[in-house]
């Protein structure tokens, strides 16, 4: 298989379509069987679920290639049991067990010649989603329902890559207490745009959001969470239940204790106890982990001791031992890897 020829070393974060995408219907109470499909277009009725009530859930996750030459998914199990608690929480009908792998190992397939060669530092960022799709008026669920997946090749999230980006703390909340923080729900990111635009307006890469009943304990960024690292070299991260239950956080974790046997504490972060940790960063499938160089507060800033040029050495290992294990370099714990080609 010849692979397309892109420039795969300088992709951003952006969407490009690729050749096929899956498709499934829901009608009449029952997940049709789904198919690849070519036509990225979807023609819907204006008053589709989707449109008028933001009835929609999403996953995010990527497919690698390893340096042996294979292409696999990291964990793509987690991101189907997330997208099942996701689509309960709007009503959206869940998926048949097994089709959400099913779709997403068809799609990447059909896409080889997309997936970015090892060491070119993209990777395959897949896409899938179930929106509400049949007409509603009254604020109601939809009865009809596509689930779709579609692949993009990808490079950074962040566009100086690995550089520490700079974030401030925001004063607009993204998600309240007893709410839809914890899914992965495109509402979450739609009232989230215009916070994270003044962010960038003003010079920062992203908002830090803080618990919107306190305002005393960190949650997380808008599309990644957060990890910190202690003067003894303990790994921190925020536990909160309106923030998204990363999978690369909790993969982390495990990392962290299993691999490079450090302590790990997953609790409540008050957002006073920032300025004692060594080393910030983020955590996501598009994020991977990307250093904090500063946190501003209302003009006060916080610099994290590991400064703007570089990852500090304890995120520098989570990183590599994460990704090493994404690329096949290192061995990855039971069930992690799904190797598609
Ligand atoms: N938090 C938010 C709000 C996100 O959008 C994401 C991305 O999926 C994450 C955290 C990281 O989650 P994961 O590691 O499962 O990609
Ligand atoms: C992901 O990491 O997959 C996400 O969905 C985050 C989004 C901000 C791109």
């Amino acid at each position: 298989m010849e692979k397309k020829n892109l420039d795969w070393g300088n992709l951003g974060f952006t969407y490009m379509p690729t050749d096929y995408r899956y498709v499934s219907h829901y009608k009449d109470g029952q997940w049709d069987d789904g198919e690849l499909v070519t036509e990225e277009k979807i023609v819907l009725n204006e008053c589709a679920g989707v449109f008028q009530y933001a009835q929609t859930v999403f996953e995010g996750l990527k497919a690698y290639t390893t340096e042996d030459g294979h292409i696999v998914c990291f964990r793509p199990n987690m991101n189907a049991e997330r997208l099942q608690g996701s689509a309960e929480k709007l009503e959206i009908p869940t998926l048949p067990e097994g089709r959400f792998e099913e779709a997403v190992e068809k799609v990447v397939k059909a896409n080889a010649a997309w997936v970015p060669p090892y060491g070119s530092g993209a990777t395959l960022y897949i896409r899938p989603f179930i929106m509400g799709s049949g007409s509603v008026i009254g604020v109601a669920p939809s009865d009809e329902y596509q689930f779709r997946v579609f692949a993009t090749p990808v490079g950074p999230y962040f566009k100086d890559g690995a550089k520490p980006i700079t974030i401030r703390v925001s004063d607009e909340d993204r998600a309240a207490p007893h709410g839809t923080g914890n899914i992965k729900a495109g509402l979450n990111y739609a009232m989230s745009l215009h916070s994270t635009m003044d962010a960038h307006r003003e010079g920062f890469d992203e908002n830090m959001y803080l618990d919107s009943a306190t305002r005393t304990y960190i949650e997380e960024t808008g599309g990644a969470n957060f990890i910190f690292i202690t003067k003894d070299g303990k790994l921190v991260t925020p536990k909160s239940d309106s923030i998204l239950p990363s999978i690369t956080r909790r993969s982390l974790i495990q990392v962290a204790e299993e691999y490079l046997g450090l302590t790990v504490e997953h609790r409540k972060v008050k957002f006073s106890e920032l300025e004692d940790f060594v080393e910030v960063g983020l955590c996501g499938t598009a994020a991977v982990i990307s250093p904090v160089g500063k946190v501003v507060d209302h003009g006060r800033e916080i610099l994290i001791p590991t400064g703007m040029e570089e990852m500090g050495p304890v995120t520098r290992k989570l990183y590599e031992t994460l990704t090493g294990i994404q690329m096949g370099k290192i061995e990855a714990p039971k069930g992690w890897i799904k190797t598609i080609v």
